[in-house]
């Protein structure tokens, strides 16, 4: 019997032990090896296959539809171990323009060192084309990209790198599994900070890699060496988060969308980015890929970076504080924050306005929020 997602979320890897209806956490570095048994059978936290480990891995796999899954030390953690088990020296990479800036310092700064070339690409396939040679090995893009929420053509980057050999990794941060699913699509690997909506409560560091058994074996061997477990503990809080995500991400995308629909009628407000307003250049692809529109938005005002900096100050609820995907409001300037380490030409080509503000819309009444950013317009 095929379950949705919901009950997948809170049923799937979660063995009853001793009859507890919530899985203990195994905090324990290390296990009695058994007698018989070989190298690799050893159990370590390191190697992320702890009881805690392995019920997550089934429940990820459950949630994102793929066959395997393994959880990482962060979302950064889940990138590198995912790109780093595919790509080798002399290797290159495409890659989707205007990804979150630590993915663009991570193939820019160090992917160089180690001799990875990574080419941006614009979103058409003739770009994808030119870009290729016989040493591409993967493509990278977002589901939807921070801060803009642009939604590249995914079916089109699946297909172009099952064609022609690559790898396709998408992460899937932004939008997650109660919205999008990249493995209906054919995508090879998506990846995630659990940091974010996965977990939902701000109180951890996690990454995700799913993909099929073959693909994340690499990874899972990868991060074995690169060090980057999670640990036991965050690893018990993320599954216990994950059972809401479903009820989280409905709540918090009604926020955004009432919060989108209240700037876009303001007359401070310049320009706001959320893919469920007709004029978002993504709203067609949303509409017909996504089954929501998310938690994200951004905006800019008519007074620019001056007036931003001052309506980010008389707001009383959301917190001025990076991240996203937790049941409270954040908001941030992305140009001094997620894409401070981003040259300013790069961030300005890429339509990163000084001034633009992001928000990550938490569960708090839509009204509260709403009043909230009222007064703030007004004040500045
Ligand atoms: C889209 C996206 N991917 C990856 C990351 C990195 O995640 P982490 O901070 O958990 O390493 C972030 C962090 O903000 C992000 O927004």
């Amino acid at each position: 019997m095929s379950r949705r997602l919901s009950t997948r979320l809170l049923h799937s890897g979660e063995p009853l032990v001793e009859g507890a209806v919530v899985p203990p956490i195994f905090q324990s570095a290390t296990f009695a090896e058994e007698e018989g048994r070989s190298y690799d059978d050893i159990r370590y936290a390191r190697l992320s296959n702890t009881p805690t480990h392995t019920g997550l891995h089934k429940k990820l796999a459950a949630a994102t539809g793929y066959d395997d899954a393994l959880v990482t030390a962060s979302g950064m953690a889940a990138i590198s171990a995912a790109l780093l088990s595919v790509l080798s020296a002399g290797d290159e990479l495409l890659a989707q323009r205007g990804l979150y800036g630590g993915t663009h310092s991570l193939f820019t700064k160090l992917f160089p060192r180690l001799g990875i070339q990574v080419h941006f690409v614009d979103d058409h396939e003739e770009a994808w084309r030119e870009a290729l040679t016989d040493k591409t090995k993967a493509f990278y893009c977002e589901a939807l990209t921070n801060p803009l929420l642009s939604i590249a053509d995914l079916p089109g980057i699946a297909a172009f790198a099952r064609e022609n050999g690559l790898v396709s990794v998408i992460d899937n941060t932004f939008a997650g599994p109660a919205i999008f699913r990249p493995a209906e699509l054919g995508f090879d690997l998506e990846v995630h900070s659990a940091t974010k909506s996965l977990n939902g409560h701000s109180d951890l560091c996690a990454g995700v890699v799913a993909g099929d058994a073959a693909h994340v074996l690499e990874a899972r061997r990868t991060l074995n060496l690169l060090g980057g477990s999670l640990d036991p503990h965050a690893a018990w809080l993320l599954e216990r988060g994950m059972k809401t995500l479903p009820l989280r991400v409905r709540a918090a995308s009604a926020g955004a969308r009432k919060l989108a629909e209240l700037l876009a009628d303001h007359p401070e407000v310049a320009r706001v980015y959320y893919p469920s307003l007709t004029e978002h250049p993504s709203h067609e692809r949303c509409a017909e890929w996504f089954d929501d529109t998310g938690a994200m938005l951004a905006f800019e005002l008519v007074g620019g970076a001056e007036a931003a900096m001052a309506v980010v100050s008389a707001l009383e609820i959301p917190i001025l504080a990076p991240s996203l995907g937790g049941v409270e409001t954040l908001i941030t300037l992305p140009a001094q924050s997620s894409h401070a380490s981003m040259p300013a030409e790069w961030r300005r080509a890429t339509g990163i306005a000084d001034g633009l503000v992001r928000v990550a819309v938490g569960i708090e009444d839509p009204e509260d929020l709403a009043a909230d950013f009222l007064q703030a317009l007004e004040r500045a």
